[in-house]
C-alpha cells in the first residue's frame, strides 16, 4: 500500500447536490491509489481550525486523476469547504484508513450493500469495484435521495425514508425486513444506531458484515488515540481491547468490535 501524504489538489467543480450537502469533484494524483471505504482528510484554510476534516472517497478516476467527495455542512469546516470555487487549490492528507474487502466477495456471492444518510458517499466506489449481484439499501431522511442515480448504474438499489416519503418507512433495517432480503456479506456505513442494527442482523442471520464507523477524529493519522474503540480481540502491539478507528479502521469485521 502506498504511503499516506499531503498533497495540493485542485477543486475541478462542485454543486448543491440536496440541501446542505454538496457533490465535488477534485484533482489529486491520491485518486490511483485510492480503495472504496477509505478517506482524505481535507484542510480548511481557516487557520483557526488547526485539524483537516475526514471525509470518504465517494468515487475514484486514478487514469484522471480525480476523487469525488460528497459532504453535509455540519460545523465551521465544511462551511468553509462549500464556498470552494471551481480552479482553487486546496491541501488534502491521503489516502486514509484501510478501505472495504471487496476482493473478497466470491463468484456466485450475493452483496448487500447499506448506506445511511452522509454514509452513502462511499457506498458508490464500492458499488462499481464489487463484481456480481448486488442488493443496494438506501437510507435518507425524506425524499431527497441524493447519489440514487449514481448508485441505480451498479444494481438493484431498494430505498428508505425517515418520513416515509419514498420507499420503506425507517431505516435501511426495515427495508431490508420489508422486502425479505439477504446476502453472502454486507457492507455497511452510516449512523451508529443503523451500523449497531446491521450487526445484530449479521449476527442473527449468520452473514458475514463490514461496517465502516465514521466517529470523530482528530488527527486522522494513529497519533492523538481520540477516535479509539473496543474490539473482541487484542491488539498485537498495544495488547489493549481496542483500535484506533482512523488507522485500523475505519472498517471493522462487524462482529470484531463493541459499538
Ligand atoms: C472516516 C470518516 C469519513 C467521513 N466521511 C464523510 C463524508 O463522506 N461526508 C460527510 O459529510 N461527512 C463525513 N464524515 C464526517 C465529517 O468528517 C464531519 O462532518 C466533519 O469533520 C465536520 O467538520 P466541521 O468542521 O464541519 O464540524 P465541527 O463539528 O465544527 O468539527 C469540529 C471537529 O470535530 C470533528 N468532527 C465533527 N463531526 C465529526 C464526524 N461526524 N466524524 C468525524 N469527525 C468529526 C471535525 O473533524 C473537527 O475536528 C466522515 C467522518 C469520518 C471519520
Ligand atoms: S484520530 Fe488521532 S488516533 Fe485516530
Amino acid at each position: 500500500m502506498a504511503h499516506k501524504r499531503k498533497e495540493m489538489a485542485t477543486i475541478l467543480c462542485q454543486r448543491l447536490l440536496a440541501p446542505g450537502i454538496y457533490d465535488c469533484t477534485l484533482e489529486t494524483a491520491l485518486a490511483k491509489e485510492a480503495e472504496p471505504g477509505q478517506f482524505i482528510a481535507v484542510y480548511p484554510k481557516d487557520k483557526s481550525m488547526l485539524l483537516p476534516r475526514p471525509i470518504s472517497i465517494c468515487e475514484a478516476d486514478g487514469r484522471r486523476e480525480t476523487l469525488r467527495i460528497v459532504y453535509r455542512v455540519a460545523g465551521a469546516g465544511t462551511a468553509e469547504f462549500s464556498n470552494w470555487k471551481e480552479g482553487e487549490k486546496i491541501w488534502i492528507l491521503g489516502v486514509l484508513g484501510n478501505g472495504f474487502p471487496w476482493k473478497d466477495v466470491r463468484e456466485g456471492q450475493t452483496a448487500l450493500l447499506m448506506g445511511g444518510g452522509i454514509g452513502i458517499p462511499p457506498i458508490l466506489e464500492l458499488a462499481k469495484r464489487v463484481a456480481g449481484p448486488k442488493k443496494i439499501v438506501l437510507g435518507y431522511r425524506d425524499g431527497d435521495c441524493f447519489l440514487r442515480n449514481d448508485l441505480e448504474k451498479y444494481g438493484d438499489v431498494i430505498l428508505a425514508t425517515e418520513d416515509g416519503s419514498v420507499g420503506s418507512r425507517g431505516n435501511v433495517l426495515d427495508a431490508v425486513w420489508e422486502n425479505g432480503l439477504d446476502g453472502d456479506v454486507i457492507f455497511a456505513c452510516g449512523p451508529m444506531p443503523m451500523l449497531r442494527a446491521v450487526k445484530g442482523f449479521a449476527a442473527r442471520e449468520g452473514i458475514r458484515a463490514y461496517i465502516s464507523l465514521e466517529e470523530r477524529m482528530a488527527c486522522g493519522v494513529g497519533a492523538c488515540l481520540g477516535c479509539v474503540c473496543r474490539t473482541k480481540d487484542v491488539d498485537a502491539h498495544s495488547h489493549v481491547h481496542s483500535a484506533r478507528i482512523c488507522t485500523d479502521g475505519p472498517v471493522f469485521e462487524a462482529q470484531e468490535v463493541d459499538i
